[in-house]
């Protein structure tokens, strides 16, 4: 297959890019580098990259033809989203109707994109199915909200088959160590590594679902593949099904450090965050049958330990 994959110069989309091309797809990836970095991505014959804004492509830029997109281009922020509210707009969800357009011009008939937990707000009871109340708190979870509606629109309308994909908190290699999502992951192996001491924000029981990159690459690969009836949207959580603790995080992640001793210092819990995420992954791992590895295996912790 050859595959479009949007911001695929970012974190979780060169993962990705890594496994269409290791599978044996070819992939063109679109980035305008705001935040993705071109030494993200492999060298590879069966790889095209252009530099560009997806809002700003048109039909004629792609040549060759484009069996299905896989949308990840975004700004990856709730702050930046409140901080700058129109441009947030333009990127998340402005964006996602631009690449809606593309699927027509170019007669494309599988879309997967990136939505996200953050269409939930705050929980009200966990785990949190697809069902759960959408009350999203930012305007970064409300522009991936109203991206999940305009491809179930358009999906009608064009007889697309889409498939969103609520991602939980995502972590693993070349993840920002400001990432509001995971950061935390990065931030205590980098610590762990330097013998530093760690900062946790409030007590450590909050607890997330954290689901590994790799994972998440196989969620949308198997998405782009599954038999989808046109005309559908499919809308799936994307985690592990299990939630951890900071607290469990660094007694995990400390069997792989045993050098490090230093001390954990505790500071007052930041505003807005919720308590706990969790996701219910029944319909992940019925409809498309994904199944993840579970929440930091061994094998994770050594690769963020190397
Ligand atoms: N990281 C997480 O835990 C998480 C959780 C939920 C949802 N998501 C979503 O997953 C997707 C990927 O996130 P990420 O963590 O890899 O972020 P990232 O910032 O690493 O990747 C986003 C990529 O999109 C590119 N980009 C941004 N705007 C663009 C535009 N207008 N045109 C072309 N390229 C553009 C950036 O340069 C970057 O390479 C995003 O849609 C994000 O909202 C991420």
């Amino acid at each position: 297959m050859h595959i479009l994959v949007t911001g695929g110069a970012g974190f979780i989309g060169s993962h990705l890019t890594e496994q269409l091309l290791d599978t044996g797809n070819r992939v063109t990836v679109v980035d305008n580098l705001s935040s993705g970095k071109l030494s993200n991505l492999p060298e590879h014959s069966n790889l095209k990259f252009i530099q560009k804004d997806i809002l700003a492509c048109k039909a004629e830029d792609f040549t060759e033809k484009i069996d299905a997109i896989a949308h990840l281009a975004a700004i990856a922020s709730v702050n930046f989203s409140w901080v700058q509210p129109l441009e947030a707009h333009h990127n998340n969800l402005s964006a996602t109707l631009a690449v809606i357009q593309l699927c027509e011009a170019l007669n494309i008939s599988r879309l997967v994109f990136t939505s996200s937990a953050a269409v939930y707000g705050n929980p009200s009871q966990l785990p949190i199915s697809e069902e759960h109340p959408t009350a999203p708190i930012s305007p970064y979870g409300l522009q991936k909200l109203v991206s999940e509606q305009y491809a179930s629109l358009f999906s009608q309308k064009l007889g697309l088959s889409s498939v969103g994909l609520r991602l939980f908190n995502v972590f693993g290699p070349r993840q920002a160590p400001d990432s509001e999502y995971s950061g935390v992951i990065s931030i205590f192996s980098n610590a762990m590594k330097q013998g530093k001491p760690i900062t946790i924000y409030g007590d450590g029981k909050q607890t997330r679902d954290f689901i590994y990159v790799k994972d998440v690459a196989i969620a949308f690969t198997k998405a782009l593949l599954a038999p989808l009836e046109a005309g559908s949207c499919l809308i799936c959580n994307i985690g592990t099904g299990k939630r951890i603790s900071l607290l469990e995080i660094v007694d995990i992640m400390k069997a792989s450090f045993p050098q490090w001793n230093a001390p954990i210092n505790f500071a007052p819990p930041r505003l807005a965050d919720i308590r706990h995420s969790q996701a219910d992954i029944l319909k992940a791992s019925s409809v498309l049958d994904f199944m993840p590895d579970g929440v930091m295996n061994p094998e994770i912790v050594q690769i963020l330990a190397g």
